[in-house]
């Protein structure tokens, strides 16, 4: 592997080989031409079925939550681009196997393979139970507002422990909302759009010595939630605003910003808090 500062220089593609989990998802697909331009092979792997292999590309089948399958597709890769797993509020069985199992097993075959660089896609949901009236950095405690942003947490640990115990660099990014355009108050708060999530991809995956790194996924939005001064040093500087698009969602009336009694107003978590674990009427 070309050092990533050296390989500017060369003008070589900073990885021989990258592994991209989750390549049949949504950002999967709108993130898969884009991954092009860091390695020279782009290994892309799901647990749903993916199509055929482009050129300067390979295909894996694999479920994340079986350890085996997951040790073969991370052999010869030299980092890792991990948006594989649940990506909602459901039942806690899927989460367990996919996102909690499935960290372990990704994590375990980084170790014994030797690889150095991981991007993890967190997510917003680490942090849902502080207030939208609350902006919060990567220094204060996770609150997540379910199952899944519980097992993101689970995520961002695991990882920081394969950076203290074993030197294994990740990137957790706290994906905000990452999907075309935003339609209500709380997706204008935490939109982020697919030109800057691969900026701020590219800068995770080639800034050297990122050690263990939370960073907040979100463009630059004005009334934006989410305080970046814990990952400055990634240099990453979103290009793309939400200003654009608050006209037409104030417009539409789909949400009430001044009804505070609204749990899905009144916490970052947003509509997750409709979804998660019914422990309390
Ligand atoms: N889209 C967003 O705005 C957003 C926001 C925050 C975080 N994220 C995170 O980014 C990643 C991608 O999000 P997305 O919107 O593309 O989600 P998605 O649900 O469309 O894609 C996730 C992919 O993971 C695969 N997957 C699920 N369980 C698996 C398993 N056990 N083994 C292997 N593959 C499995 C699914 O088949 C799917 O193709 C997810 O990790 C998600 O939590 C996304």
């Amino acid at each position: 592997m070309a050092a990533p500062m050296l390989s500017l220089f060369l003008m070589t593609k900073p990885f021989k080989r990258i592994l991209f989990t989750g390549a049949a998802g949504g950002l999967g697909k709108r993130l898969r031409p884009h991954l092009k331009q860091f390695a020279d092979i782009v290994r892309l792997a799901d647990l749903a079925e993916i199509g055929p292999a482009g050129p300067g590309e390979e295909v894996v089948q694999c479920d994340l939550a079986d350890r085996e399958a997951v040790m073969k597709m991370c052999e010869g890769v030299d980092a890792i681009v991990h948006f594989g797993g649940v990506s909602t509020e459901v039942e806690f069985d899927p989460i367990m196997q996919g996102n909690i199992l499935g960290m372990v097993n990704l994590y375990e075959a980084v170790h014994k393979l030797g690889i150095r660089r991981v991007v993890f896609a967190s997510s917003n949901h680490t942090m849902g139970m502080y207030k939208t009236t609350e902006t919060v950095d990567a220094s204060m405690p996770p609150r997540p507002d379910g199952y899944y942003g519980l097992s993101k947490v689970f995520g961002e640990q695991l990882s920081r422990f394969y950076w203290d115990r074993f030197g294994i660099e990740t990137v957790c990014l706290r994906i905000g909302y990452c999907f075309p355009e935003p339609t209500t108050h709380r997706q204008l708060a935490t939109w982020l759009s697919l030109d800057d999530l691969v900026q701020l991809l590219g800068r995770s995956l080639v800034t050297p010595r990122v050690g263990h790194t939370i960073a907040f996924g979100v463009s630059d939005n004005p009334g934006k939630w989410w305080d970046d001064r814990h990952s400055r040093f990634l240099a990453y500087k979103p290009k793309d605003s939400s200003i654009r698009f608050s006209e037409a969602v104030y417009a539409s009336g789909v949400d009430r910003i001044d009804d505070m009694d609204d749990l899905t107003l009144k916490y970052q978590g947003g509509l997750f808090l409709h979804n998660g674990p019914k422990y309390k009427s």
